[in-house]
């Protein structure tokens, strides 16, 4: 043997007799090889009211507790004005209401006021009401007067420079309960959050109000919509479905304070709130055509989860007869979705200003019926079933917990860990048994970081989801929860929520960003790959876009140094030279963004040389990475 040759016998030696964890991690790819095709519904969203997430979140309403509500505190936010030597008194008046629903009122009784010194109420909003320049505000509000043919000022004020931003008169209040609406027009102002609305008279008199609005503009100009960056923040999420309405919120405390879907629709006048179970009281402006409305604005179909006879405190109702008008609000449900003008609840979202159907097909049955202690679900779960399927054929199923007796179409798993959890869990569904019900991972979310998740959580929620897209033959959808967090001192009922904000501003987490990463990047089939020798914290998924001849490559690296990976492409002709390589990383896995530091940890794009089939790619410390080849 010659020199060279020996040397090369040698080292070939040593590197057979390293243990294997020093042998350089590979990543070997067969991209001729699909093993599943992924689901074209896969990442959705999963909403609820909790941390503000419609009332001061995504429903555009600046208004705070518009209708005034019998709680102690539905005065707190409605505070008396008095400019000058005017007097005011505000109280809650039961007696007097716009509606046979809505029979409470603000009353505002003004004893002494001029047109110098005005007199009323106002309202902060939620932690502030935003205002932009050159903007208009759509108002509205229920009044009536002892004074008839009274005017109310209604204007935005700057709590620190006085300022007025925007003013309106509405004229001509009577005796009788009437609806007014009104304009706020904004000139070349600043942009500023900490705005008041008021509403004034300038002489004695009593004005009774109720549901005193003031929307911005929304997205795709809705009235009564949603707000434009959080809807935003959702479009850039390419998401395929909305579970709605929750969650707990879907069960309330009590029967009683359930999301009563027909106690959500119509004019606001018909809606009269209810508690919800994160301890406040919902508006229900975003109500069940609102909800099917944000579906359709942001191209996703609803999941439409129906109460199924359980709540929060142990309240339950028994299969059988009790059950029976539970079972027919959920078909009367469906058919509000999905029905026709010769339906009568089709008839009624026709009337509410909807024409066209939603497309609809999977109902959930419940939420996390596991915890009902009186173990009813299975009968509770099988009524609604056999009711559903009997009229609605097409329609899937989803169960909350494993039933017995029926078969579900779908099993919804609930999933809220730690890190270490997270990427212990990466392998969870890989040999997962195949022949029961598809799954839906309707709630997870790696709970480090408040109020929304650091890159730690990202990294280990973007580990747990290279295991959800490696079996997405099995899991059909997925859904992180909580969505939204309103960010201010007060607003945070459930730390660790995908997106931050403010009554201006909101942001996207690093784990939001691990998901828009993954949802853009999602291709029609996953991929045969094999991850050798990697070292603990690394993970790896595949899938491919077969028309579009692309494959996506996601790369985990959560350890502190860079990784880089031998990736062998195997099964295909030839490589495209130039790659997109997308990464999110940051100095230390407590970086995160904030509503004042909102784009500290955010994926970039850069193009990377392929060398062929076999080449080498180093990966950052702390980073999570789409690595998009065309072939
Ligand atoms: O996402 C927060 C809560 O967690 C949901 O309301 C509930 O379904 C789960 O327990």
């Amino acid at each position: 043997m010659n020199k060279p040759a020996a040397t090369a016998a040698i080292l070939a030696a040593l590197v057979l007799s390293l243990p294997l964890s020093a042998q350089a991690p590979s990543f070997t790819i067969q991209a001729d090889h699909p093993i599943a095709t992924v689901s074209p519904t896969f990442y959705g969203l999963m909403t609820e009211e909790i941390n503000f997430s419609y009332d001061g979140g995504i429903y555009g309403e600046l208004v705070r507790d518009r209708t005034p509500s019998r709680s102690w505190d539905a005065l707190n936010n409605w505070p008396m004005v008095a400019r000058g030597n005017s007097l005011a008194n505000v109280s809650l008046d039961e007696s007097t209401g716009p509606s046979a629903v809505l029979t409470r009122s603000l009353r505002v009784t003004v004893s002494a006021a001029t047109p110098d010194s005005p007199a009323g109420v106002e309202n902060a909003g939620y932690w502030g009401i935003p205002v932009r320049p050159r903007s208009v505000y759509s108002g509205s509000f229920y009044a009536k007067t002892d004074e008839p043919g009274l005017s109310v000022s209604v204007s935005l004020q700057n709590d620190q420079t006085g300022v007025v931003a925007a003013s309106a008169t509405v004229t001509g209040l009577t005796g009788e309960w009437k609806q007014f609406t009104y304009s706020l027009k904004t000139g070349d102002v600043p942009v500023s959050s900490n705005n008041h609305l008021i509403l004034t008279i300038a002489r004695p008199a009593t004005v009774w109000f109720n549901l005193i609005s003031l929307f911005p503009p929304t997205y795709h100009a809705r009235p009564g919509g949603n707000r434009t960056d959080i809807m935003n923040l959702l479009a850039a999420m390419q998401p395929k479905f909305l579970r709605l309405p929750g969650g707990n919120y879907l069960e309330g405390d009590h029967i009683a304070d359930r999301f009563d879907w027909k106690k959500t629709i119509g004019p606001w006048t018909d809606r009269p709130t209810h508690q919800s179970p994160w301890r406040y009281r919902s508006s229900d402006g975003m109500g069940l055509l609102e909800f099917l409305e944000w579906c359709e604005d942001l191209k996703m179909e609803p999941l439409l989860a129906v109460y199924a006879g359980y709540s929060l405190a142990q309240d339950h109702v028994d299969p059988g007869p009790a059950l029976e008008p539970y079972v027919q609000e959920a078909l009367d449900e469906i058919e509000y979705v999905t029905g026709g003008a010769d339906t009568k609840w089709g008839a009624e979202r026709i009337k509410d200003g909807h024409p066209a159907p939603f497309p609809l097909h999977y109902i959930e049955v419940g939420n996390e019926d596991q915890f009902d202690h009186s173990h009813s679900y299975d009968g509770r779960f099988a009524q609604f079933y056999h009711a559903i399927k009997q009229r609605y054929p097409n329609l899937q199923i989803i169960a909350t917990t494993p039933v017995k007796g029926v078969t579900p179409d779908v099993l919804d798993e609930h999933f809220y860990m730690s890190a270490r959890e997270s990427f212990s869990q990466a392998h969870h569904y890989d040999a997962y048994e195949r022949k029961g019900p598809k799954i839906f991972v309707g709630e997870w979310a790696t709970r480090e970081g408040d109020p929304t998740p650091n890159l730690q959580a990202a990294l280990a929620d973007a580990a747990w989801l290279t295991g959800l897209e490696r079996n997405s033959d099995l899991i059909i959808m997925a859904s992180y929860a909580p969505l939204f967090v309103n960010v201010n001192p007060g607003g945070m009922q459930w730390a660790t929520d995908l997106i931050g904000y403010d009554a201006l501003t909101s942001y996207g987490s690093p784990s939001y960003w691990a998901q828009v990463m993954f949802s853009t990047h999602l291709g029609t089939e996953v991929i045969a790959s094999t991850l050798d020798n990697a070292p603990a914290r690394v993970y790896a998924s595949v899938t491919r876009d077969n028309k579009k001849h692309k494959l996506f490559v996601k790369v985990v690296n959560a350890t502190s140094t860079a990784q880089p990976l031998a990736i062998a492409l195997t099964g295909v002709a030839k490589v495209a030279p130039l790659a997109t390589l997308t990464t999110m990383s940051g100095k230390t896995p407590n970086a995160t963004n904030s509503i004042t530091h909102p784009d500290a940890v955010k994926p970039m794009a850069h193009s990377v040389a392929i060398a062929g089939p076999k080449f080498t790619e180093t990966f950052a410390p702390y980073s999570v990475n789409v690595l998009e080849l065309s072939y």
